[in-house]
């Protein structure tokens, strides 16, 4: 079927839900992405409200075999990876449900909201989302999802307890513990093809929405990075030792020539959940404090809407993206390889007018897999290496 016809089918059905180019909802919805190089020229963005919707929207794709593309927080930079040129954009930021159970112990999840969202909603609890508050929770479930709480609770995806996805043929399905196993292990990190996503539900980390937050901004010298650096391999090494904490690295090289690293890190209250949180810091960031030049560096309890907001606010939205990232053994050769490779790339750029460099470390300790496997286990594949990593 000729593709506007796709368009019109599904007007036709759901007639308050479908958008054309020349509407301003197709406009903002089109342009609400992390990344510009993501904003493409579908025929119709279709903004479904319900499960039900998604239900409806799929039979008509399928049935007129309609090209589409689906869109949870829109955090992927890729072009066309959630959303495309000519074909219908399914984007879900209406289905952004955030609902507390009466037993506070989980959280139901529309896959449209944003992980910042979530958090601004949740007052009582912390749900172990991803850290950057504008990632959204479609992407981040589907793709394994690293929290604050990843070394203590393992990936967001052994933290979901019931996924509710709309098959190719419309069926809506629970995929959980006791219905769709085999489904359920492999929407654990198994990525996007399966069908839509349309909620999941969640267990909350812990009973306050309280964390331990600290923020440091170093300046970027050789002295500094390799300080740094040899912060974050201890950091990754001990952090079996007090998997409550959790940390993540920036450094940028800006076209402002304003080089600086900004690391977020917290640590998670006590699993006796009315335990206050530390109000001390917790003595695996004592080395972090230790690095000069300082310009920043601010710690306290605080909500955990600050530090996603926070991490939001280091990779702004609305600029052109592009991104590569690898896993490497936890190793102080290794790390200062990467680190001198990356920073020689981006140094070769540092002349092009309005260009940024960034690239961030983030610890992945093995007791991720541990902790995973203790919460059912993931079909992310790195429990066939014993060693400690880094991400970056
Ligand atoms: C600056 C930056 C910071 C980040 N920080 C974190 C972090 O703190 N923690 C973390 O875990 N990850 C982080 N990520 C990675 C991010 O989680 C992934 O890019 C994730 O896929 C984004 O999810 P989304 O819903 O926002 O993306 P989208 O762009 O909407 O979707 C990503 C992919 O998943 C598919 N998809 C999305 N929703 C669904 C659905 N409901 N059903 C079926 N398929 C779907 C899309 O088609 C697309 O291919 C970060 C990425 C960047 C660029
Ligand atoms: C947009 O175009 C469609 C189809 O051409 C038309 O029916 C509709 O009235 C237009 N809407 C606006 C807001 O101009
Ligand atoms: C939809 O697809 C699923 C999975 O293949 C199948 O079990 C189910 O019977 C189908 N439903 C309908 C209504 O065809
Ligand atoms: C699992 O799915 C079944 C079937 O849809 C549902 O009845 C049950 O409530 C689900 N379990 C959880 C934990 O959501």
């Amino acid at each position: 079927m000729a593709l506007v016809s796709c368009c019109a089918a599904l007007a036709s059905v759901l007639p308050t839900n479908v958008f054309l180019p020349n509407s301003s909802t197709y406009a903002s919805a089109n342009s609400n992405r992390w990344s510009t190089t993501s904003t493409l020229s579908p025929s119709c963005v279709v903004l479904p409200g319900t499960t039900q919707d998604v239900s409806s929207v799929m039979q008509i794709l399928t049935q007129n075999q309609c090209p589409f593309a689906i869109k949870s927080g829109g955090h992927m930079a890729n072009p066309g990876f959630n959303n495309i040129d000519g074909g219908v954009s399914l984007d879900l930021s209406q289905l952004n449900a955030v609902e507390l159970s009466d037993d506070l112990l989980t959280t139901r999840l529309g896959t449209g909201a944003e992980w910042q969202r979530v958090y601004d909603n949740t007052p009582g609890v912390v749900v172990p989302g991803g850290l950057c508050g504008g990632t959204g929770v479609g992407g981040v479930s589907l793709g394994g999802g690293m929290s604050i709480f990843l070394a203590e609770l393992g990936w967001t995806a052994n933290n979901i307890v019931d996924y509710e996805m709309v098959l190719a043929n419309g069926s809506v399905v629970h995929a959980n513990g006791t219905s769709h196993p085999n489904l359920f292990l492999a929407l654990r990190g198994g990525g996007a093809n399966f069908g839509v996503l349309t909620h999941v539900t969640i267990l909350n980390a812990q009973l306050t929405n309280l964390v331990y937050a600290g923020q440091v901004l170093n300046g970027l010298t050789d002295r500094s990075a390799k300080a740094l650096l040899r912060v974050l391999t201890r950091y990754t090494a001990a952090n079996n030792r007090d998997p409550g904490a959790g940390m993540q690295t920036i450094f940028k090289v800006g076209g402002d020539g304003k080089n600086e690293v900004e690391t977020l890190y917290g640590h998670r209250m006590g699993l006796t959940a009315l335990l206050p949180v530390p109000f001390l810091s917790p003595a695996i960031f004592d080395d972090l404090l230790g690095i000069y030049p300082q310009t920043l560096a601010i710690a306290s309890p605080a909500p955990m809407s600050l530090l996603s907001s926070m991490a939001q606010s280091a990779q702004a939205n609305g600029f052109r993206d592009g991104l590569a990232t690898i896993t490497f053994e936890n190793d102080r050769a290794t790390i200062e390889a990467v680190h001198q490779v990356t920073w020689d790339i981006c140094k070769s750029v540092a002349d092009i007018p309005n260009l940024d460099c960034f690239w961030s470390y983030v610890p992945l300790p093995d007791i991720v897999t541990a902790n995973s496997l203790k919460r059912g286990g993931n079909v992310l594949g790195l429990e066939r290496k014993r060693c400690d990593r880094m991400g970056t």
